[in-house]
């Protein structure tokens, strides 16, 4: 059992953040959860819900998947995420704005969040990202690539074909199960060419 960080921005596509949480603890890994404010926005948006909280959406899980999961508030820096001492595997942004991804090419730690990826480039840790924009600029790019340099993964939202989908869960299931196979978790969410 691993503990990996799980952050989750205010970018679109919160259903991704779920599939992820939900095959970490499946796998019986310790999940450290920090959700910004607009994660909790878009997850009304997308989860037909009035409002959202991270608790909100932790109360999507089994009791026993919840037990896993330890919450954060995002601009709590006394939480044991905010330090490199803190013993953790690595950390997975999901979805990810490009609000988070400048921050964390910047090194901008003004939240939880942001802290943690910065701290896990710096203990350099696996920090895998999942970006959603589209069309991306110049500047988005940019921050994708001096985070490749330092060492992170990024991992676009996008599906495999070759895998012939039938619907969207499908798809999300390819682009988490690509993105924990980046932090090397084998969730066998979805069917590995040539298998
Ligand atoms: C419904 C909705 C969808 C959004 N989708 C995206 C998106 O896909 N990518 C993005 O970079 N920002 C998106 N935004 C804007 C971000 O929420 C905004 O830039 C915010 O400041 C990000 O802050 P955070 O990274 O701290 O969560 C969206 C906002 C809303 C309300």
């Amino acid at each position: 059992m691993a503990r990996i960080i799980v952050g989750v921005s205010g970018a679109s596509g919160i259903v991704l953040a779920h599939r992820a949480v939900g095959a970490l603890t499946a796998l019986n890994h310790q999940v450290e959860l920090v959700m910004t404010r607009d994660a909790c926005c878009t997850a009304a948006e997308e989860m037909g819900l009035q409002y959202s909280t991270v608790e909100k959406f932790v109360g999507f899980f089994t009791p026993e998947q919840q037990r896993l999961i330890n919450i954060y508030k995002v601009h709590d820096f006394c939480a044991p995420i905010a330090s490199g001492s803190f013993p953790v595997y690595g950390m997975l942004i999901i979805p990810c704005s490009m609000a988070t991804l400048a921050a964390t090419a910047m090194g901008l730690s003004d939240n939880l969040l942001r802290r943690a990826a910065d701290v896990t480039l710096k203990e350099r840790r696996p920090l895998v990202i999942v970006p959603r924009e589209a069309p991306l600029s110049e500047i988005h790019l940019e921050n994708m690539l001096r985070i490749t340099r330092m060492g992170g993964i990024i991992v676009p939202p996008v599906p495999g074909w070759y895998n012939h989908p039938k619907d969207l869960a499908d798809v999300e299931n390819f682009i988490v199960g690509r993105a924990l196979d980046a932090l090397k978790i084998d969730a066998q969410l979805y069917r590995r060419w040539g298998t």
